[in-house]
């Protein structure tokens, strides 16, 4: 028997040592042991070897554009959505696709395989969603990228998104996106998500909404969004993406709205970098954090992920396309210290994350897609713990990324000279 790669003496997530035989594009053995022929072969020796990172959430069309024209000098949402217009008439579909690109030679390189990004359909020319739809092309052999039809300015806010929120689907682009707390009216809002629901059970489609991404605790779209989820048979095909007003919400009220989000299979996707960035700017003190319950979701079963929503864009200053930053913030605002908690923060940037995107090729079982993520730590703790080093990454079974694992060198006055690792294994 012989293989065309075998990634070997990793440790699984769950700790199970195993070597990795892959054939063409699939994973097609795994045992403690494989002495077959191959290849080529990852020396993976106590490495943490992972499925791929997978981001359910980010703006694509946006991203790298830190700057252009502007900062944003309030660090609001609100002035991020309106720089955003500012910068829109100014965007070529050739720099959208460069600056994407750009932004998918990162996500690769950090282990990042799988991404959903919204793509904002309010506008005549759909410039970006024909730019991201070709960047789809382009990196499918290497990245799956899911485009979700986003009307940044308002489904019926804007006069025309309706139409081209349609146009966009038409054209290809794979969930249905809203955003209904920026609707005119809270029954906007209401009626948005209603009509956004139709839309993807009449075409068979994915929802997923920016959801109450505010601070107002009267801000209950997710309200809405489960019972249309329940009402249209659409359970396990929903995410609310934000969920921040819940943050604010009152107790009582939470108590009854999370049973409904588990009945109705509705997923969440807190974003924890920009929620605890964007949140909470118009109070004094105590600031809210402004990140959705997280424990409190998954302890009723409720499938929740990390996103990373924003890199260098008109609402962030910062980022690198590592999940692992994400999850990383995302368990210190959440308070997930417990070992448990902190290994499902790692579970929610991997497995979880591509569950919500449907991604069933994705995993490391024999069978499933090739595609994998060889850290520089023991565990996926420790994965969290150092922002591991990604020291190779595997897409449909060729090896699109390696790096060397990283120690420092001491030499210091008065001590024998010794090599520096973070690590604990
Ligand atoms: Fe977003």
């Amino acid at each position: 028997m012989s293989f065309d790669l075998i990634v070997k003496g990793g440790v699984l997530p769950d700790g199970t040592r195993a070597d990795i035989g892959i054939t063409g594009e699939k994973i097609a053995a795994m045992e403690p042991s494989l002495s077959a022929e191959a290849g080529k072969i990852v020396d993976a020796e106590n490495c943490l070897v992972s499925p791929p990172f997978v981001d359910p959430h980010f703006h694509m069309d946006a991203t790298l554009s830190y700057g252009i024209p502007r900062i944003n000098a309030s660090g609001t949402l609100l002035e991020g959505i309106s720089l955003w217009g500012e910068l829109k008439p100014l965007l070529t579909h050739e720099a959208v696709k460069e600056r994407a690109l750009r932004y998918c030679d990162w996500a690769v390189s950090m282990g990042l395989l799988a991404i959903r990004t919204h793509v904002d359909t309010c506008d005549e020319r759909l410039l970006a969603v024909e730019a991201l739809l070709d960047v789809k092309k382009t990196v499918a052999p290497y990245l799956d990228l899911q485009l979700v039809a986003f009307p940044q300015d308002g489904f019926y806010r804007d006069p025309t998104a309706r139409q081209n929120t349609i146009r966009a689907l038409e054209k290809g682009v794979d969930v249905v996106g809203g955003i209904p707390h920026f609707e005119r009216t809270m029954d906007d809002g209401r009626r948005s998500v209603t009509e956004l629901c139709e839309i993807a059970a009449q075409r068979g489609l994915l929802v997923d909404l920016h959801c109450d991404e505010t601070d107002d605790p009267l801000s209950r779209h997710i309200e809405q969004l489960a019972y249309e989820a329940q009402r249209l048979g659409m359970q396990g095909r929903v995410a609310g993406s934000h969920l921040t007003s819940m943050h604010s919400m009152d107790n009582y009220y939470v108590s009854k709205l999370l049973p409904m989000i588990a009945e109705a299979e509705v997923s969440a996707i807190p974003n924890p970098l920009i929620n605890v960035m964007l949140q909470g700017r118009h109070d004094t003190f105590p600031k809210r954090r402004g990140l959705t319950r997280v424990k409190e979701m998954l302890a009723l079963g409720i499938e929740v992920g990390w996103g990373q929503d924003c890199v260098l864009d008109p609402w962030y200053s910062l980022g690198t396309a590592d999940m692992l930053d994400v999850a990383f913030m995302g368990l210190h605002v959440a308070q997930m210290s417990h070992p448990a908690e902190m290994a499902k923060c790692f579970e929610m940037v991997t497995g979880a994350n591509a569950r919500i995107m449907h991604l069933d090729h994705l995993g490391l079982t024999v069978g499933k897609r090739a595609s994998l993520v060889v850290l520089d730590a023991g565990n996926p703790v420790e994965a969290l713990r150092l922002r591991a080093e990604r020291v190779a990454v595997v897409s449909r079974g060729k090896v699109v990324a390696e790096r060397p694992r990283r120690d420092t060198i001491l030499d210091l006055p008065g001590r024998p000279k010794t090599v520096n690792r973070r690590h604990q294994r």
